[in-house]
């Protein structure tokens, strides 16, 4: 399916891989309806695109979402929107289950009420957990560690009966940790270059922990090779880049990228996670056999695009300037409060 002329919804369109994603297909051609409620995504995320995108305020929890996706005319829907923070499941795995699994079925019976042509998923490779072998491939066993990764594997699990029982034109992505501008968590990119930024002294959790790192302009870009192969409806395509590096080796790198010698790093009790994800380390060979990806920037090329960005933006992220509000959200609601900000990893 040709995506050029088609009009997308990008559910999530205002969150950190979202707002790449819609920039990625404005520049292929494609008419881009955002939905997003704002919750960590941010319309600031959107500003030098806004006036080319229809940007909607919503929840995919909607029960009107068919009518919202037939009175827009949409075509085809990359479903972006989640809670993907992992420490933040600690404190609201109801409200991670919600979003993220029955948020996914809502959109996904929304697209077929409104005969939309095209669905993708974006399922994460926490759903294999820990690597028992590597490069992981879509065989590899599916071992969750989080509320997150469960009620991302559900979602996927989901989409995948729906694509036989209600024929379904649905196409699953696990894509593995992704950076670069506009990350709207403190995950470990963001995490090192904040606190390398201030100092040579780094507090982290598992410094161990490795993890396959893409940068995101890799990332959406086989998003939408993935969307228009028509032979991947049906089928689970993992996206990375076939590498994994530890917390403490990017540290190093990131380090020297940015010119801080000697660096001090201290491992912080409370930024262990309570099961956390090893190791991850993603074969894209079914993604290459599809449509010939393959990521084109390399980890250092990436992350310096990162740091420029960040000094760019005044030395913030916008997680920064979004995290007391959504305190204020979540504290009204559900479970306790979680020990850990600033963790080690990923989604
Ligand atoms: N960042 C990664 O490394 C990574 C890796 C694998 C998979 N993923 C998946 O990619 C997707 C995007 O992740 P991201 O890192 O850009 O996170 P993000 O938080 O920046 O994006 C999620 C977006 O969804 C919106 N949203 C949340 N709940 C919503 C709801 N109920 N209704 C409408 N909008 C809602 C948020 O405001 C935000 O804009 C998620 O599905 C995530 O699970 C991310």
């Amino acid at each position: 399916m040709e995506l050029r002329g088609k009009k997308a919804m990008v559910t999530g369109g205002a969150g950190f891989i979202g707002s790449t994603l819609v920039r990625e297909l404005l520049k292929e051609g494609v008419e881009v309806v955002v939905y997003d409620n704002f919750v960590s995504g941010d319309r600031s995320n959107l500003k030098d695109v806004e006036n080319r995108v229809e940007i909607l305020e919503g929840d995919i929890l909607d029960p009107n979402l068919n009518d919202i996706m037939r009175q827009n005319g949409i075509d085809c829907v990359f479903n972006l929107a989640a809670e993907p923070y992992i420490p933040h499941c600690y404190d609201r795995p109801r409200k991670f289950f919600e979003v993220n699994a029955t948020g996914a079925l809502n959109v996904m019976l929304a697209c077929k009420d409104a005969g939309v042509q095209r669905v993708l998923q974006y399922s994460s490779s926490e759903v294999y957990g820990s690597a028992r072998y590597v490069p992981m491939d879509e065989h590899h066993p599916l071992r969750p560690c989080s509320t997150y990764a469960v009620s991302k594997l559900a979602a996927d699990r989901l989409c995948y009966s729906l694509y036989k029982e209600q024929n379904l034109p649905i196409i699953i992505l696990r894509q593995f940790n992704t950076y670069g501008p506009r990350e709207t968590h403190p995950y470990i990119i963001p995490e090192l270059i904040t606190q390398l930024d201030r100092g040579n002294r780094l507090k982290l959790g598992n410094v161990k922990a490795r993890r396959d790192l893409t940068y995101v302009d890799d990332a959406v870009k086989g998003a939408i090779e993935l969307m228009q192969c028509d032979k991947a409806v049906g089928e689970v395509v993992n996206l990375g880049q076939g590498r994994d590096w530890s917390v403490e080796e990017l540290a190093q790198i990131i380090a020297r990228l940015m010119e801080r010698q000697q660096v001090d790093i201290q491992v912080e009790k409370v930024r262990l996670r309570p099961l956390d994800v090893e190791r991850l380390n993603c074969s894209y060979f079914k993604a290459m056999t599809l449509f010939n990806w393959r990521p084109q920037i390399s980890l250092e090329e990436g992350l310096g695009r990162t740091i420029d960005w960040y000094r760019q933006n005044g030395g913030r992220w916008v997680w920064e300037t979004k995290m007391a509000t959504e305190e204020e959200v979540w504290h009204g609601g559900e479970e306790g409060k979680s020990p850990d900000h600033g963790g080690t990893s990923g989604p």
